[in-house]
């Protein structure tokens, strides 16, 4: 099944979507606008507001409401790329020039919390308070969760569970959302909730091991955005704790911490380990790691009403840790 055939089911949906996000007539200063604009037609898998549109079928609301769901997870998934790709410092997003690139450190920053009261408005709309405590829940999580990323840059190894907390709050908090919050905005019973919840935890989880695989494996064109950087940023993933657990002697790991004070020779030192771990079997066990949480994702689903949404969610999960951009 192509993305095309998955998204058959709420095409209109998605298309109403686009519409939604590109219509800035709101926005009085035109550089925002041009921002908004530029990095929503820039493209995007929309794989979150897809989450809480299929959900939608499952449990539907207000037609109107659902689409303010969908509309706020994609802005609030914006803003914090907005945000991240400052952090990182990266020049490249969606193939096109971050805001960071073209703007200074703190227009990029005051651009994406514009976009944080977008998404923040659009959820608004939805009229449900729940849905708003939920999404505010979220944006308090992502934050709290950078700040803990940029404070605990690799001076010694995370142990896996630094690293799950770690992409729990950057990305599987907004899965999680994008399912819990459609399926709370269609009163779906509060068992569906909790499982569709799981099942947005358990698919981010999967898709952030993924993207840091493709960190190693993927080149910059067919991602959009710089890859590779992820050791040099001193942001330590999958991939290479198991290349640690798997060969602890391995001297690019000892030259990487050796020189973690040495601005130039620990970058040459992560440059070294990125080869090492890419040639190794880490990619592979990370892979498998990837799937299983993924299985975890369609197992959360299983319970659940049989329906047509609900086979797509199954299948976007498992594409999820096949994908190469
Ligand atoms: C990028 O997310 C950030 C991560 C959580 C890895 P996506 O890969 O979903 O980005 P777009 O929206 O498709 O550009
Ligand atoms: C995900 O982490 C970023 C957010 C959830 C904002 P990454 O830093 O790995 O994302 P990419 O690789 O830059 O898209
Ligand atoms: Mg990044
Ligand atoms: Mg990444």
């Amino acid at each position: 099944m192509t993305t095309q055939d998955r998204f058959t089911l709420i095409r209109p949906d998605l298309d109403r979507l686009e519409a939604k996000l590109r219509d800035v007539s709101d926005v009085t200063y035109p550089p925002l606008a041009t921002v908004i604009t530029q990095l929503v037609s820039a493209g995007g898998k929309r794989l979150r507001p897809a989450v809480a549109l299929l959900v939608n079928q499952m449990y539907p609301a207000d037609a109107e409401r659902a689409l303010s769901l969908a509309a706020a997870v994609e802005m609030l998934h914006t803003a914090s790329l907005v945000h991240d790709d400052f952090i990182d410092e990266a020049a490249l997003r969606r193939g096109h020039p971050t805001v960071n690139a073209v703007w200074s450190p703190i227009a990029t920053v005051r651009a994406g919390d514009y976009m944080f009261g977008r998404a923040a408005s659009y959820v608004a709309e939805t009229e449900n308070p729940e849905v708003v405590r939920l999404f505010a829940d979220t944006l308090q999580v992502i934050v709290a969760g950078e700040l803990r990323q940029l404070f605990n840059r690799a001076e010694t190894l995370p142990t896996r569970d630094d690293y799950y907390a770690r992409i729990y709050g950057k990305t599987a908090a907004l899965f999680a959302l994008a399912a819990q919050a459609a399926a709370a905005l269609g009163d779906a019973p509060a068992e569906s909730v909790g499982r569709l919840r799981d099942y947005g935890y358990h698919f981010g989880m999967a898709f952030q091991v993924m993207d840091d695989i493709l960190d190693f494996t993927a080149d910059e064109k067919t991602l959009g955005k710089p890859v590779g950087g992820d050791l040099r940023e001193g942001i330590v993933t999958l991939p290479v704790l198991i290349y640690a657990e798997q060969t602890p002697d391995a001297p690019a790991l000892r030259r990487l911490w050796e020189y973690r004070a040495d601005g130039v020779n620990r970058l040459a030192a992560a440059d070294e380990v990125v080869a090492a771990v890419r040639d190794s079997a880490a990619i592979e066990a990370a892979r498998a790691e990837a799937r299983a949480m993924a299985a975890r994702a369609e197992a959360a689903l299983a319970a659940l009403p049989a329906a047509p949404a609900r086979d797509i969610l199954a299948d976007l999960a498992a594409t999820a840790v096949s994908r190469q951009d």
